[in-house]
């Protein structure tokens, strides 16, 4: 059995790529990310075929966020992909949309709660409300939990956090922004090794350049796997 904490994203040109990629990883990865940047290459065949015939779990990385019968239409026809984890920002009537259109399917909803590129100037920016910017995650997160978020993504750095609020009791935290250690940033700045992440309350980390972008990404996701507390 593989273990699912690892989630592989698979933020690479086309669906031909990702399945390369997949057929190299085999038994040793069995959950991935299929973001934005892969829906005009194939995205959706993409974890269909995944899914149906190879057993995978899959993460669709949406993150859409819209008036709320919009966000319900779109989730309602994304579940038909049967997938295991959805996107779409956390603002409170967008996820109560996103569980409406989710009805009767086993599709988790997972809510952002900052964008964790943005700093405080990109906030002030968008004219978002003063304030520290994880005091600002930190009450996102709660209002997506009690708007029905089963979940939310957090950098390593806030996932501590999140876990310690009450709201987030029996909910799932997934992390992007993991490096083993030694590896590239490119352009992550706030990030943790696997293991930490998992120690800090992560129920998932999502981890892509470090595996697609290696000479050998098996031995890769395996130096991941082998991070992670037993
Ligand atoms: O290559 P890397 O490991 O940085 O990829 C991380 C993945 O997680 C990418 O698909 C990226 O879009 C996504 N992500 C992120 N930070 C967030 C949310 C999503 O890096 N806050």
């Amino acid at each position: 059995m593989s273990d699912d904490r690892l989630i592989v994203a698979l933020d690479l040109p086309n669906a031909i790529d990702a399945l390369n990629l997949t057929g190299k990883l085999g038994e040793a990865v069995s959950f991935y990310k299929i973001g934005l940047g892969m829906l005009t290459g194939g995205g959706l065949a993409l974890a269909n075929e995944l899914k149906q015939e190879h057993g995978k779990r899959i993460f669709l990385d949406m993150k859409l966020f819209d008036i709320g019968a919009t966000v319900e239409a779109a989730v309602r026809g994304l579940v038909q992909f049967d997938l295991d984890f959805l996107t779409v920002h956390g603002d409170p009537h967008v996820v109560r949309a996103a569980r409406e259109g989710a009805s009767g399917h086993d599709t988790r909803i997972l809510a952002v709660t900052i964008l964790t590129s943005l700093d405080r100037a990109d906030l002030d920016a968008g004219l978002i409300r003063p304030g520290d910017v994880a005091d600002l995650v930190a009450e996102r997160a709660a209002r997506a939990f009690e708007a029905g978020a089963h979940g939310v993504i957090a950098s390593p750095q806030e996932a501590a956090m999140i876990r310690a609020l009450p709201e987030a009791e029996g909910k799932l935290i997934v992390t992007p922004g993991v490096r083993p250690a030694g590896a590239a940033m490119g352009d992550q700045k706030r990030v943790a090794t696997p293991g930490q992440a998992i120690a800090d309350g992560a129920d998932h980390i999502v981890v892509g350049r470090p595996v697609w972008s290696a000479a050998d990404p098996l031995s890769a996701a395996r130096a991941i796997l082998a991070d992670l507390p037993g």
